[in-house]
């Protein structure tokens, strides 16, 4: 593979404190072997999000300064919401906290009991807030996502067939919106296709739903459909993003992914009826229509932020980069999901760890192992995760056992993900001699977060 330099120089650093590897021993025993449970300084290579952990831009940091706080009608709204509908082509621009307050209010005024929301796989404060309100979530993932090692160009694809299948058996009444997440972060960072977005746009159409985006990574997917759709090759990444977006009636969007943003997030329709009930919630949970959940200089940083996210050097460095660490894992014979995804790497820990039980957690076994071994932060994405049904109390084994290693935007640089393959592949050679996990404490409802394990054999 061509060397793709990180289209950047680097103007102010964060230093990193090195631990060995007995600090380490003792740090992730005292964090009950949970990572979300360690001090972030105590973590050498952080890969537990992508979520508000980007790098700004110069340009960004500068456009804080010129931040206008003032409560009504500031000089950085204006900025803010002719970026944002110029992009995404939305009339209506309501700015948000972060991505799941725009959630919280959309379900809000359009989610009932008994409300089901079909997505090609709900990020799980999509599903929480659908849920906190009565509804039923519904993945409908296309059936090459099942695949991990096949190179299907768009496994975020939804599973249209299934769409109309569920409008058929439930009626339109019953179904007030359905969602499109892209790329498809629950389904390992893969892209969807224009031309399922426009199929999805069709259905909803027809059924007279309104058919809204789960925008996150949306400049991700748009260099994805560049490269990898046929028709694209010569379209700028900005136009692509405006076609996706010119298929839907509304979006979602948390602005600490595709945009750099430390924290933020917005709402869109076209309703301009709809915006004003969910203004009428915004003022009592965010703030007044004209920042949201925001200060002044937030907003500048995410106009500044949205247009470099779209930057076509950006993108493809920044796709490539998450590739080169799956093409090398790949070589090496380690299981990870393929084709490389844009934001995340996703080891398949069952295979990884085959002699553990899912019950016996593959995958948080192999996080605090990467821990242990380089000091490098993950996050599990399977039976802890998805495991224990509140309602039962039962314990299954997930679909899958996944390892997550999400990469932040223009933090790390090709020497970090080397030393990052080195100690995968050094947890790789000694993995016969890795044991399984339990858990001794744990809530009811995302247990992941504050679980607290110790190895089987102790
Ligand atoms: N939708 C998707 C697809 C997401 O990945 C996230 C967050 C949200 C919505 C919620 O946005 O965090 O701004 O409230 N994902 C992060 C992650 C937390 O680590 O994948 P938020």
């Amino acid at each position: 593979m061509k060397t793709i330099i990180e289209p950047f120089r680097i103007k102010m650093v964060e230093p990193i404190k090195l631990t060995t590897r007995e600090e380490r021993e003792r740090l992730i025993r005292e964090a009950h072997y949970n990572p979300f449970l360690l001090r972030a300084e105590d973590v050498i290579i952080d890969l537990l999000t992508d979520s508000g952990t980007s790098a700004m831009s110069s340009d960004a940091w500068g456009a804080l300064m010129r931040g206008d706080e003032s409560y009504a009608g500031a000089r950085s709204w204006y900025r803010f919401r002719d970026t944002v509908r110029d992009i995404f082509g939305f009339e209506q621009v309501i700015p948000t906290h972060q991505g799941r307050a725009a959630e919280h209010i959309l379900f809000g005024v359009m989610v009932k009991p008994g409300s089901i929301v079909p997505n090609n796989t709900h990020f799980d404060t999509t599903r929480g807030n659908i849920e906190f309100v009565g509804g039923e979530a519904v993945d409908l993932p296309c059936a090459e996502a099942d695949d991990l090692d096949s190179d299907y160009p768009f496994k975020g694809n939804m599973d249209t067939a299934a769409l109309e299948q569920l409008i058929a058996e439930h009626g339109p009444q019953k179904i007030p919106v359905i969602m499109l997440t892209i790329t498809n972060n629950s389904g390992g960072g893969q892209p969807v296709s224009m031309a399922n977005i426009r199929e999805v746009s069709r259905i909803a159409k027809v059924a007279g739903i309104p058919f809204y985006i789960d925008a996150c990574r949306f400049a991700e997917n748009s260099n994805f459909i560049k490269h990898r759709e046929d028709g694209y090759s010569d379209t700028a990444p900005i136009d692509i993003a405006r076609e996706t977006f010119s298929y839907a009636d509304g979006c979602t969007m948390s602005a600490k992914k595709d945009s750099f943003g430390n924290i933020g997030g917005f709402l869109c329709t076209n309703d301009a009826e709809l915006a004003h009930r969910e203004r009428n919630i915004l003022i009592m949970t965010e703030g007044f229509p004209t920042y949201g959940g925001l200060a002044g200089r937030d907003l500048e940083a995410i106009a500044v932020g949205l247009r470099e996210t779209l930057d076509e050097n950006y993108l493809d460095y920044r796709l490539l980069s998450t590739r080169y660490v799956v093409e090398h894992l790949r070589e090496a014979g380690i299981p990870v999901m393929a084709p490389a995804g844009g934001h995340a790497v996703y080891l398949d820990a069952r295979r990884f760890l085959p002699h553990i039980e899912p019950l016996q957690y593959p995958g948080q076994a192999l996080a605090v192992e990467l821990y242990l071994e380089a000091g490098i932060r993950c996050v599990e994405i399977g039976t802890v995760m998805f495991g224990l049904d509140p309602h039962t109390d039962e314990e299954r084994p997930a679909r899958l056992d996944l390892l997550r290693l999400a990469i932040p935007r223009r933090v790390y640089t090709q020497s970090h993900m080397d030393y990052v393959l080195e100690a995968i592949g050094r947890v790789w050679d000694r993995r016969d001699g890795i044991g399984g996990m339990r858990i001794t404490t744990a809530p009811q409802f995302l247990r992941h977060f504050t679980a607290h394990f110790e190895w089987l054999d102790s």
